[in-house]
């Protein structure tokens, strides 16, 4: 085994002594959902409120960090799970530092984000962006559909890769009947009554 010399270091601060530091608890907001389900505009309307309330936060975006730390990768199956088991890390270290994480991948298989959340536990958050693939593709944000639809994108979630929708997330997000504010304020109202912040 190649880290069999490697032990764990015991460190003398730990999660706990951060989060006292910043008065909040550190977990992971994993937003899930075919793309243009509205993961990122939601994501990033959260996060920029929680800092209006002083609470320490950080996005992660798909498409920003396959533009860096994932950029080796495409869209196989096999880089798919890569893609969500280095995101699942980065996050838990996030976490663990005592920052409310917020994780927006389409991160379409549902056994990765199983694997995730047993790796994170209670911290772990997940929350299912919910559109129609039709609504989807007459947002269609970044002109996705458009090409997928003409053949010109591979392996695209939804048309010519599969998505599995989450059967327990904790928060679901109907955003053919709700409004982005309304899926705003259910995420922070989650976070409250779970005395995250
Ligand atoms: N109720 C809604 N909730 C979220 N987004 C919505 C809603 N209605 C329309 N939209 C629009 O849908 C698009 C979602 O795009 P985006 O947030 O980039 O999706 P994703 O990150 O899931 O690919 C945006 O243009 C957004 O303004
Ligand atoms: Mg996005």
């Amino acid at each position: 085994m190649k880290n069999e010399n490697i032990l764990k270091h015991k460190t003398k601060i730990h999660k706990e002594d951060r989060e006292n530091l910043l008065k909040q608890k550190g977990c992971v907001l994993w937003f899930t959902g075919l793309s243009g389900s509205g993961k990122s505009t939601i994501a990033s309307k959260i996060e920029y409120n929680l800092h209006k309330m002083e609470k320490l936060t950080y996005l992660m975006d798909g498409d920003n960090i396959r533009l860096g730390l994932n950029i080796d990768l495409d869209f196989s199956p096999e880089s798919r799970n890569e893609n969500i088991r280095r995101i699942g890390e980065v996050s838990l270290l996030f976490a663990d530092c005592g920052i409310i994480t917020l994780v927006s991948f389409i991160s379409p298989y549902r056994a990765m984000r199983n694997s995730v959340r047993e790796k994170i536990g209670q911290s772990f958050i997940e929350i299912f962006v919910k559109a129609d693939i039709n609504i989807c593709r007459q947002r269609d944000p970044k002109g996705l559909y458009l090409k997928a639809d003409k053949g010109e994108i591979d392996e695209f979630t939804g048309i010519s890769a599969p998505y599995e929708e989450p059967l327990k997330p904790e928060i679901v997000l109907d955003t053919e009947k709700m409004s982005v504010d309304e899926s705003v304020e259910k995420v922070i109202d989650y976070l409250k009554k779970g005395y995250f912040i």
